[in-house]
């Protein structure tokens, strides 16, 4: 029976702040714990929500996972609690360590909560920066390590805007030694400190691939996975992100260049006709709803080994 292990880091805040043998850890944890080989109680912990962004997936799954443990969630409404009004971080922070035993936040700006961390004397959790998506990588690997077993000679193509997803795919993909290629229009590369990391700790310098082409990024890939090509805050440059990424939509044209056993995950919410076609979605190929319930079990097996 493997019991929640103690990660070095107290935070969540990258995919980073884990080690390669923490996330294969937890991705077993978490298989465990959806096929209830193992029953984890985190009694009368409570986690905190400070959601800046609009959420379905990732607040739902924090809260069901924390019930699933026996805890609970507060859900800290920026607009009406005093957040909204500005009280300054480094004072909410010191406060609610005296309520609450972690934060999940899904704000804008990764140094905002860096901010919250550093004055939250507990682990805070990263539900979602501007710059990172670290607890949707976590389901992501688990989705694809369900479907293939092993990452063991595997291409997950990326195809679209190199946001917080692609980007948290990628660190997340090096730690795991995974060949992740990115097929985006020029000028939509992933964060390029993200891209220098990923390269000095992957075993192989060629295991991430950045391309503007997306049929070749599709070509032989096991797995084809796409987000928005405008992310949260980003609804003014929408027009012009539509026109720059025409041709980078998942359509059964792209999935014939793809391995024959290739799946398809979008980590959702997703714009049909954008960038995936409704067919796609619906496809006996997609494992799309597979990944979103997997939020829930990694999130219980990070939480358990954040808070045991
Ligand atoms: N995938 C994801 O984070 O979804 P939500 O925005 O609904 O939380
Ligand atoms: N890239 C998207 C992900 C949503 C889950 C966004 O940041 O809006």
């Amino acid at each position: 029976m493997l019991n929640p292990i103690k990660l070095v880091n107290k935070n969540f805040l990258s995919s980073l702040d884990m080690s390669s043998e923490e996330v294969i850890q937890i991705l077993e944890l978490a298989k465990k714990i959806k096929n209830k080989d193992i029953s984890i109680e985190l009694k009368n912990k409570v986690l905190g929500l400070i959601f800046d962004k609009s959420s379905t997936r990732t607040r739902v799954s924090f809260q069901v996972a924390m019930s699933r443990l026996g805890g609970t969630t507060i859900d800290l409404n920026p607009n009406t609690s005093q957040i909204g009004r500005g009280e300054p971080i480094k004072d909410t922070a010191r406060v609610l360590s005296r309520y609450c035993d972690a934060l999940a936040i899904r704000t804008f700006n990764q140094t905002d909560l860096e901010e919250y961390s550093k004055w939250f004397s507990k682990p805070v959790i990263n539900a979602l920066t501007d710059l990172e998506h670290p607890c949707q990588a976590l389901a992501d690997y688990m989705t694809i390590q369900e479907e293939f077993k092993n990452f063991k000679n595997l291409v997950i193509t990326f195809i679209g805007d190199g946001n917080n997803v692609a980007n948290s795919l990628i660190l997340c993909g090096a730690l795991l030694g995974v060949e992740v290629r990115i097929a985006c229009p020029k000028g939509y590369e992933p964060n390029s400190l993200v891209m220098k990391k990923a390269y000095e700790i992957s075993e192989r310098k060629d295991l991430l691939k950045v391309l503007h082409d997306p049929i070749k990024a599709a070509s032989g890939a096991k797995v084809l996975y796409t987000d928005v090509w405008s992310s949260m805050g980003e609804e003014n440059f929408k027009e012009e992100k539509d026109k720059d990424f025409n041709g980078f939509t998942i359509n059964n044209g792209l999935i014939d260049r793809a391995d024959t056993d290739a799946i398809i995950l979008h980590c959702l919410p997703a714009y049909r006709s954008k960038e995936i076609t409704d067919e796609v979605f619906e496809s006996k190929k997609s494992r799309i709803f597979d990944q979103a319930e997997n939020r829930m079990h990694v999130q219980q097996a990070l939480l358990s080994c954040l808070l045991s």
